[in-house]
């Protein structure tokens, strides 16, 4: 069965997932990049060229597809990927091994204002705005990412403690 890690942005699920990868000798997919090579353009361009509803169709169309490949790999979605149509059903029905990092909103605001330029959604927001938009978008989608089988908390935790604990609940 397939490894999946998911949570909002900025919560490493790319991170961790390369280093789990990494340390259990698995193979390694995330989902932003394969659609990225998929379509041949950056998750930036999809949603400034075809815009977020396009980008969704397109994020249902790949998960599935990485879902049912055969050999057994850990996924890293991206941080809307469960919380669009039935995704969430399709992602829990193909395998038991699903993660949530939970980061509190005061990590992901730490990140965030450093890293939010590649990212559409918070990409126009400002130093004032962030805050409270994270704070709002992550209560709507815990109701998804809190179906996830398994929740760790990420705060103030190296990549090594994220990968073992995520290792020992295998
Ligand atoms: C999104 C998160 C991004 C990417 C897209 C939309 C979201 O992935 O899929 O920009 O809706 O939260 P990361 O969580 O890897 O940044």
């Amino acid at each position: 069965m397939n490894i999946v890690l998911l949570g909002y942005m900025g919560s490493g699920k790319s991170a961790i997932g390369k280093f789990l990868a990494k340390n259990t000798d698995l193979d390694f997919l995330d989902l932003d990049s394969f659609i990225e090579e998929k379509e041949g353009k950056t998750i930036r361009e999809i949603f400034s060229d075809h815009g977020e509803v396009y980008f969704r169709k397109k994020e249902t169309t790949y998960l599935k597809e990485v879902l049912e490949t055969e050999r057994k790999k850990i996924i890293s979605l991206g941080g809307g990927t469960p919380c669009y149509g039935n995704n969430m059903d399709l992602i829990l029905e193909a395998t038991d091994h699903v993660f949530y990092l939970k980061a509190s909103i005061e990590t992901l605001i730490g990140r965030l204002e450093k890293e939010k330029e590649q990212r559409p959604l918070i990409k126009d927001l400002n130093k004032e705005e962030l805050p409270e938009f994270i704070q709002k978008h992550l209560f709507e989608r815990n109701f998804y990412y809190l179906r996830a089988k398994h929740i760790i908390n990420v705060d103030k935790k190296s990549i090594e403690t994220l990968s073992g604990e995520i290792q020992s609940l295998l």
